[in-house]
């Protein structure tokens, strides 16, 4: 089943739309540089885009898909709430400037993701009311939260179905590698249909040295980016490499030759708790 994977592999979300299977990140992207960075991720077959309005290259994400020969329909976008804005009002008006500023986005942002459970319930759930409300003016098509513990998650569920919050999580954005295997949150997602994002999924580029990551690489004349992303893939999640070198970003999309097996996957997981970003779970309800 993994073989069949391929650059242009979607996955189709709660929400009815398909998100390919593979994003390029953009964060620490300069925005002077991002632009040809992803009309050079495009010709190499990347479709799917991450950034976040913190990240500051919104603006080059979007121009990048007018002057591809793209239609819009055809790349997926994302962007998120920065973590600094808090509740209701601040998200509507944060999503209506990302719109307003960007017409290359032609009206619409494919996913809106909370980037933090920053703030508190009222918050939360204010930034929630704002985006299901925007989903339903059709500026956003698919709405998700990015490092929400289990307890934010089972926060929000409930507001969404017992409290009459209403709209449909899709997506939900975490730090998984194998030194970070985030399995209660997996498991959350994958019972209620929910698509988990893997951020720094090639661990910043510090743990290309493992030995098993180099006997892998090895193995397969891979690289040992190439292996972090396989297995990402292979975990059934969605992989957003970054790189601002466009050999690079060739490379972390050039993983559909080889496949690892059962047992590698099992070689490659770790139980350790090694974050190698920040981890918003730990924000308190
Ligand atoms: N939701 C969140 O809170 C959150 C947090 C962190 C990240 N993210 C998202 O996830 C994306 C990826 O995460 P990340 O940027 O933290 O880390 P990452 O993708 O795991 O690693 C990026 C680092 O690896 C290097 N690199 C990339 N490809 C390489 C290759 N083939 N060989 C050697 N080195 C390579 C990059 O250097 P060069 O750039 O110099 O090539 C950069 O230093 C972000 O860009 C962002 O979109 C989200």
């Amino acid at each position: 089943m993994a073989s069949k994977l391929t650059i242009s592999t979607t996955v189709r979300l709660a929400s009815g739309y398909e998100m390919p299977r593979l994003g390029l990140g953009v964060y620490q992207t300069p925005a002077d540089k991002c632009e040809a960075l992803v009309l050079h991720a495009f010709s190499k077959g990347y479709r799917h885009i991450d950034s976040a309005t913190a990240y500051r290259n919104e603006r080059p994400c979007a121009t990048a898909i007018a002057a591809s020969s793209l239609s819009r329909t055809e790349v997926f976008f994302t962007t998120k709430l920065p973590p600094r804005l808090r509740g209701y009002e601040e998200t509507k008006k944060s999503l209506n400037n990302v719109i307003t500023s960007n017409p290359e986005l032609e009206g619409y942002i494919d996913l809106y993701l909370i980037h933090a459970p920053y703030g508190g319930r009222t918050a939360r759930l204010g930034e929630w009311k704002a985006m299901v409300e925007a989903h339903k003016e059709g500026k956003i098509r698919s709405l998700g939260v990015s490092n929400y513990s289990v307890d934010h998650l089972n926060e929000l569920w409930k507001y969404i179905h017992e409290e009459g919050g209403g709209g449909v999580l899709s997506v939900g954005q975490w730090e998984v590698t194998p030194w970070l295997g985030r399995r209660d949150i997996r498991k959350w997602c994958e019972e209620r249909g929910v698509v988990v994002q893997a951020y720094s999924p090639l661990v910043r580029a510090t743990r290309f040295g493992e030995p098993v990551v180099r006997s892998l690489a090895e193995r397969y004349g891979a690289t040992p980016a190439q292996v972090l992303v396989r297995w990402s893939l292979q975990m059934g999640l969605v992989p957003l490499p970054k790189s601002v070198h466009p050999e690079r970003i060739t490379e972390n999309a050039d993983v559909y030759g080889f496949e690892l097996s059962k047992e590698e996957m099992k070689e490659l997981e770790t139980d350790e708790y090694s974050p190698c970003s920040w981890d918003p779970t730990k924000e308190p309800l």
